[in-house]
């Protein structure tokens, strides 16, 4: 047996269990075969956290998630707890992991699966190919900036209100990330704010230009995150990695995951920085899309994006690239065998459930690593 790792589970709400499941047998497949050593331990977060604690995460679970290796989670939210008070909503709880770990470094690729190229309603020849990959900061910016909230003026309007605050360290983390990911691809990186009409933009600007002194070897380029949404658009393939803030960040990778066709397929990394005496770096994974309340628990969802966002949790917390390499392998093989889930349904394909899914992936997977032995 190799050293174990532990993960904890965050499966939330929605389609996030039953997507969350495909991961745990994939888990427990490698497990068994000694390829890795995983323990898995699971809790709650977001709605199914509010039903059984009245908070969307409590700080027994943020304990847990800092103890572990990596966190997985799966999504969050649904109609029946829109009406819960502002603080508690199920998103609140996910902020705040995202906050207590200091998960700044928030990874979303957008890659177009040959297979699924028809699924994008942008022409083929503007998409094939594209493979970006957008960093978000995530834990600055307007979504955590004070003063915030909504007052009552002497008139009786009221007023709401929120601030967009960067620090210099914030900013430079962020875009140290994205120069050396940017290294390991096309070494371009687009740095995306609002210089012409915000302060914090203006200093974004300063400090990654700054930084890029440490990192000539990368072609830097500013873009106002207006422009980049109209480029993404025009002409996706000019990007490589786009460093942003929390907000436009939100945005833009809404965009860009449209792009594919695909948002059921993309996943996400949200990492900290690297403890330098423990080599020690919190981390979560998530898929991009959403808690797709409208489907759970039909065996419809598609547990491709939980499926992947795992393998970028062996990449990047369990450092287990080759497996990581092979299971995207055997998601991609996978959907060129024409197998399909609803969301993804196209001619001459075979649709099946999630749980197929899962198991269509571990018996690819057990295909590659055979080959390879
Ligand atoms: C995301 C989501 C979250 C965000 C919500 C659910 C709080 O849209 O991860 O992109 O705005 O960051
Ligand atoms: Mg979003």
């Amino acid at each position: 047996m190799k050293d174990t790792h532990k993960i904890m589970i965050l499966a939330g709400d929605g389609i996030g269990p039953e997507a969350m499941a495909e991961v745990g047998k994939i888990a427990n497949w490698l497990n068994s075969r000694g390829d890795i050593g995983l323990e898995l331990e699971h809790d709650l977060v977001g709605g199914a956290s509010i039903d059984a604690n009245g908070v969307p995460v409590t700080d027994a679970t943020i304990a847990k998630c800092k103890e572990a290796d990596a966190v997985m989670l799966g999504a969050v939210g649904g109609p029946k707890w829109d009406g819960v008070d502002y603080n508690i909503r199920p998103e609140a709880g996910l902020l705040k992991v995202r906050k207590d770990l200091d998960l700044f470094a928030n990874l979303r690729p957008a890659i177009v699966f040959d297979a699924l190229i028809d699924a994008s309603t942008l022409k083929p020849e503007i998409v094939k190919g594209l493979d970006i990959l957008i960093v978000r900061e995530l834990t600055g910016g307007v979504y955590f900036g004070e003063p915030r909230g909504i007052e009552t003026l002497p008139n009786g309007e009221k007023r709401g209100f929120n601030t967009q605050t960067y620090t210099t360290s914030e900013i430079r983390r962020v875009a140290e990330v994205a120069f050396d990911l940017a290294r390991k691809r096309s070494k371009k990186v687009t740095s995306c704010e609002k210089a012409n009409v915000m302060e914090s933009g203006k200093l974004w600007r300063e400090v990654v230009t700054d930084l890029h002194k440490n990192h000539s070897d990368i072609e830097l380029s500013h873009m106002y995150a207006d422009n980049c949404a109209m480029q993404l658009l025009r002409n996706p393939r000019q990007f490589d990695v786009i460093v942003t803030d929390n907000l436009f960040g939100d945005i833009l990778s809404d965009e860009a995951s449209m792009l594919t066709g695909s948002l059921g397929m993309l996943p996400s990394a949200s990492l900290g920085a690297e403890d330098p005496e423990t080599g020690k770096r919190y981390a979560m994974y998530e898929p991009v899309h959403g808690s797709a309340p409208d489907i759970a628990g039909q065996g419809k969802a598609n547990p491709l994006a939980t499926i992947l966002s795992f393998a970028m949790c062996l990449r990047y917390s369990l450092n287990r690239g080759d497996l990581a390499d092979k299971l995207e392998q055997a998601a991609q093989d996978v959907l060129n065998k024409g197998l399909r889930t609803p969301d993804i349904m196209a001619e001459n394909c075979t649709q099946i459930s999630t749980s197929d899914m899962g198991d269509a992936v571990i018996d690819q997977l057990g295909e590659l690593i055979k080959e390879a032995a």
